[in-house]
């Protein structure tokens, strides 16, 4: 599997960073690990998507400087590199960094000196996708686009939101969709993981090319239909869907009937340690769980090449990769 040629559209920054690292960074900057991290096995503690979104947040509270955010981009891009991945889009949350004081300046310069110093030991390509997060609000997310739109960075080639799904829906979001996505940036959502087709639904008035997960598209098969016939790119991940328990196993997850019914599909780990996951790992279930052959995994790639949101310079040097 690790020379199969590999593409990751969606994982979380914060989300990467394993607890040894978190544990070395919060000593670095002189803070306690916060209650609640780390369960006695040493592993992110969580019960449910709102827990784990809570467990994020906690671990993110302790990431605080601007080598913070390099070394989790280089240790992620490298670790990545070393299983065949050629490309990584990076969603990065500026509001977490906000909240630890850290400047939008600082945390995009950062993670561009990770994309930078992963490069020139492996080759890698990381662009940026900058994420709101819905349960922050209406005002946070526009300023998240506004900024980004504003001060544009080389690196900085979308705009993502994450969070909770459920309590906040897509729609009211439409003006900071509307400015990213006019300033050329490309767009994406979460939907179709912790709320059903109506909020796929509702993603699709946006204007975006891609969706985060938009697995439970499945429960509507005209939705599918659309899906596919409009080309939206899914961005799914497999093992966080099985280990938050959207579905009891990969046997029981929508992957392999989207890909047949026509949608194109890519792969991400999403938040890999908390979820015992990793891009070549994804790759792998897809191959042993869900019967995709080679030529169906490079395929994956191809399509997340395709539906990249870097520029096409880039787009076709990684092309000739392949
Ligand atoms: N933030 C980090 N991971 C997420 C996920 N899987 N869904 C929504 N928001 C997230
Ligand atoms: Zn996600």
């Amino acid at each position: 599997m690790t020379n199969l040629p590999k593409a990751e559209l969606h994982v979380h920054l914060e989300g990467t960073a394993p607890p040894e690292l978190v544990r070395h960074i919060a000593a670095r900057n002189g803070l306690p690990l916060p209650d609640r991290l780390l369960g006695i096995d040493g592993r992110f503690r969580y019960t449910n998507f709102l827990d784990f979104l809570r467990t994020y947040d906690l671990a993110a509270s302790v990431i605080r400087t601007l080598e913070d955010y390099r070394d989790i981009t280089y240790e992620y891009l490298c670790s990545c590199a070393r299983t065949g991945a050629l490309y990584v889009e990076l969603t990065a949350s500026p509001d977490h960094a906000r909240l630890v004081g850290l400047s939008d300046e600082e945390h995009l310069d950062g993670i561009a000196r990770g994309i930078d110093e992963a490069r020139r030991d492996t080759g890698i390509e990381g662009r940026i996708l900058i994420s709101a997060v819905r349960n922050f609000g209406v005002e946070q997310a526009l300023r998240v686009a506004g900024h980004a739109v504003d001060r544009p960075h080389p690196y900085v080639v979308g705009f993502s939101m994450a969070g909770d799904e459920a309590g906040f829906p897509a729609g009211d979001f439409a003006e900071a969709f509307a400015l990213a996505a006019g300033a050329g940036l490309g767009c994406t959502i979460h939907a179709g993981e912790w709320a059903g087709a109506e909020s796929v639904r509702a993603a699709m008035e946006l204007p975006v090319t891609r969706v985060a997960h938009g697995v439970r598209s499945i429960e509507d098969p005209a939705l599918v239909a659309e899906l596919a016939a409009r080309g939206i790119v899914l961005e799914c991940c497999p093992t966080s869907n099985v280990v938050l328990g959207l579905y009891p196993s990969y046997e029981d997850h929508p992957l392999p009937q989207l890909r047949d019914a026509g949608v194109r599909v890519t792969l991400g780990s999403d938040d890999p340690p908390y979820f015992g996951a990793t891009i070549a790992g994804e790759y792998a279930v897809c191959a042993a769980r869900m019967g995709f052959t080679d030529a169906a995994l490079r395929e994956i790639t191809r399509t997340a090449i395709d539906a990249a949101f870097c520029d096409e310079d880039l787009r076709n040097g990684l092309r000739s990769r392949l």
